[in-house]
């Protein structure tokens, strides 16, 4: 019998939890966001203290967040308030849960409308594939014959028709509204059970092709040897963010998968575990790309379009490219699902404790919800271009609808969830609870304690306050 929480819902197993974790951390942060801020801002450096934020600031953050799931044992915004009560302290920190789950609905709008790009990318590869198997060249490179302009070009034309654009958004969502709906047992273990391992094989599998037929010493000296003079103020405000993104942090999702936990578990190890396993996905997926976009003599820096455009005309002049280039976007693709559902989870979650609503009605409520704001994200690049919906704000003057929702959520919720998150377990929780729970004692105690209390908050602060006036950073 497997015991269940007070939304009714648990993991069968440790595993089961750390491979749905991993599967929320690993997501389009990892294999499409950190290769492009990578290559954009020059590699080593930046890779370097990047790493550095994960461990630093990162892991005492995870363990946080899963430890408040854990302790209170329901969404987010209830399970704040439960610890709150056992350590003596106000119920209104529980406002940084009700943050979270505003970005983790907001980040899921632009997210399915970013996993729909990869969607298309996987129907066109595939179409391809096809051809190139009809053809009896099963091996040839990918997009054969079309000019580097036409490949690029296949950008323009998905951002030009809403209708594609939306039936992607629609596919994408739909999939991952009934993951959810199925329950933490039933669609998200299982989802994970399933496409984590499919992806480990998969990343794994075109990193070795990577090394094989694309420039791994290039890409090596590019991702790890550090040139301090490109790790600018602006570029580690960006790590910093990255680390919170990539990790899931500030937005709930690990309070809320934490909830699900049973007795037993070992929360720092499990941390760690979760910590590392994102950390080595971003850095593998570096050594994915890198090689190939290298060998073909393109920019790393292309920015956002690197993944969606440089690497589709490298796999032209790959062996194999077109089969390859397929399976790397069905490789983001089912990162994506994994995170969105987790994403979704959240204000389900809260759906179903603190409004009472049952699974499905909580989830077609929040992932509709989501889907509209989607929606408006989509038609930002065609019909609505030039909405700027924060524009009377300078930092977003010029900032398309998704944009804005991406960086209000990047720049302003998720640091204030995280520092909310660190102030309320460094400063309010209570001691004995906070080591009953997560099993941490002695000199490993203090160092979490020293790092969640002084560090976190200071460099979280950091963060904000550059992320919001780039003038203080000369930008
Ligand atoms: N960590 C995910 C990624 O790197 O793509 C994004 C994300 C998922 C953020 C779930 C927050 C979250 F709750």
């Amino acid at each position: 019998m497997v015991a269940t929480t007070k939304t009714g819902e648990g993991w069968s197993s440790r595993s089961a939890f750390i491979l749905a974790a991993i599967g929320a951390a690993v997501g389009l942060g990892n294999v499409w966001r950190f290769p492009t801020l990578a290559g954009e801002n020059g590699g080593g450096a930046f890779v370097l203290f990047y790493v550095a934020c994960v461990v630093l600031l990162g892991l005492p953050l995870v363990l946080s967040e899963i430890f408040i799931g854990r302790a209170g044992q329901t969404d987010a915004v209830g399970s704040i308030k439960k610890v709150a009560a056992d350590s003596g302290v106000s119920s209104r920190w529980s406002v940084f849960g009700a943050i979270g789950a505003i970005a983790a609905f907001l980040i899921l709008s632009f997210y399915s409308v970013v996993a729909g790009w990869v969607l298309y990318y996987v129907g066109v590869m595939g179409a391809d594939l096809m051809q190139a198997i009809g053809s009896g060249d099963p091996f040839r490179g990918a997009l054969a014959g079309e000019s580097q302009e036409a490949i690029q070009g296949r950008m323009g034309d998905l951002f030009a028709s809403p209708m594609l654009l939306l039936a992607m958004h629609f596919v994408f969502m739909g999939g991952t509204l009934y993951i959810v709906a199925r329950g933490v047992h039933g669609g998200i273990e299982k989802a994970a059970t399933w496409l984590m391992p499919a992806f480990f094989a998969l990343l794994v599998g075109i990193t070795i092709y990577g090394a094989i037929v694309g420039d791994m010493g290039d890409a090596l000296a590019f991702l790890f040897t550090p040139d301090w003079s490109r790790l600018t103020p602006q570029a580690m405000n960006e790590a910093l963010g990255q680390a919170l993104f990539s990790l899931s942090l500030g937005v709930a999702g690990l309070i809320t998968y934490g909830s699900y936990i049973r007795e037993g578990h070992k929360l720092g190890s499990t941390s760690a575990a979760i910590a590392v396993a994102d950390t080595s996905v971003a850095l593998l997926a570096g050594l994915m790309i890198f090689p190939i976009v290298l060998a073909v003599g393109l920019d790393p820096a292309a920015g956002p379009t690197l993944v969606f455009q440089t690497l589709p005309f490298a796999f032209q002049s790959m062996p194999a490219g077109a089969l390859i280039g397929f399976l790397f976007f069905v490789l983001i693709l089912v990162a994506a699902i994994t995170s969105s559902i987790s994403l979704l989870e959240v204000p389900t979650a809260y759906g179903i404790g603190e409004l009472g609503l049952r699974r499905h009605s909580s989830a077609l409520l929040f992932g509709g919800g989501a889907f509209l704001i989607g929606i408006a994200c989509l038609l930002g690049y065609n019909v609505w271009s030039d909405v700027r919906p924060l524009g009377f704000w300078p930092l977003f003057a010029e900032t398309d609808i998704l944009d804005t929702v991406d960086g209000f959520t990047g720049k302003v919720m998720l640091p204030l969830g995280a520092l909310l998150t660190s102030l309320f377990i460094g400063w309010r929780a209570d001691r004995k609870l906070v080591q009953q729970t997560t099993g941490l004692t002695g000199g490993m105690f203090a160092l979490w304690r020293f790092l969640i209390a002084w560090l976190c908050p200071i460099a979280v602060t950091i963060i904000l306050v550059t992320g919001l006036f780039p003038a203080v950073l000369g930008g």
